[in-house]
């Protein structure tokens, strides 16, 4: 029997045109594509690509636990895999961007002996960097997703940007169709005012995910968060606060000998 593979890729956030063309052409020639996204363009475009193209979008049932979505999109993946095929799977953005079975089917994959590769892909942070012109690496940049940065308590630096994902559904464990959750909201503004100012500006972020269409880009006090326009697929940015002068001696210390 041939070598089965698992190729996992990113679409990019913006339908279509942020897809790579090494992640195109993956999806092209894979001998078994599965795509988790949905809508009647997508699906069109990927059956076009790739005749075997086969959608798991209908994993993420309402109530249903999305460990156990997971788990059955990395089992379909695999059990194709270890039948001898080449596989691709298809994610949303960049695939190793907050995509739990991505990381996961690579793990398992390789485990078993699989030759397992993820390609990179353009994530909903790269879209932020470039509609709100932000340079991660002027100030530093951290990102945390919503809940784990609340339940754990992140350290976290307020003289650096910080960008939070998933900011809709804090304490969010299955899917649901009622998004933002209000109380989650209210945490993590009541988490974010120990830091800033309760006036200090964000900006709630949604990035085009159609060619044409334009982000979503709503400010809002940190104060303010509870009452702001949260779509169900937002991400928060939080610009640093006035940084501290350099060091000077350690200014003088680096100097080139
Ligand atoms: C499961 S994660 C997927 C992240 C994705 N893999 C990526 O590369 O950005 C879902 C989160 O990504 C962010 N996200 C997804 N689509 C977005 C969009 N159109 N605009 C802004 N953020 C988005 C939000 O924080 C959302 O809660």
């Amino acid at each position: 029997m041939p070598a089965g593979s698992l190729t996992v890729v990113g679409t990019g956030i913006r339908l279509v045109t942020q897809l790579t063309p090494e992640a195109r052409a993956a999806i092209r020639d894979a001998e078994k594509v599965f795509y988790v996204t949905d809508g009647p363009v997508q699906r069109r475009w990927f059956e076009q690509l790739n005749s075997t193209a086969e959608s798991l979008h209908h994993l993420y049932q309402l109530g249903r636990d999305r460990l156990s979505t997971y788990e059955e999109i990395v089992e379909r993946a695999l059990a194709a895999a270890r039948g001898g095929v080449r596989v691709c799977l298809v994610m949303y953005g960049h695939p190793g961007v907050l995509v739990t079975p991505a990381h996961d089917a690579i793990r398992s994959a390789r485990a078993e002996g699989l030759s397992a590769t993820m390609l990179p892909g353009v994530s909903a942070e790269d879209c932020l960097f470039a509609d709100l012109g932000v340079d991660p690496g002027a100030r530093g940049c951290q990102t945390f997703e919503a809940t784990d940065f609340l339940v754990q308590r992140r350290r976290f630096d307020p003289r650096s940007a910080l960008v939070l994902y998933q900011i809709a559904a804090i304490g969010v464990r299955a899917h649901t169709a009622t998004l933002p959750n209000l109380r989650g909201l209210r945490a993590l503004s009541a988490a974010l005012v120990e830091h800033y100012p309760a006036e200090h500006q964000a900006i709630v972020y949604t990035a085009a995910e159609y060619p044409g269409c334009r982000a979503i880009i709503e400010p809002s006090t940190i104060a303010g968060l509870p009452s702001a326009p949260v779509q169900a697929t937002a991400t928060l940015y939080v610009p640093p606060l006035d940084q501290l002068p350099a060091d000077p001696e350690l200014l003088v210390a680096l100097a080139p000998e």
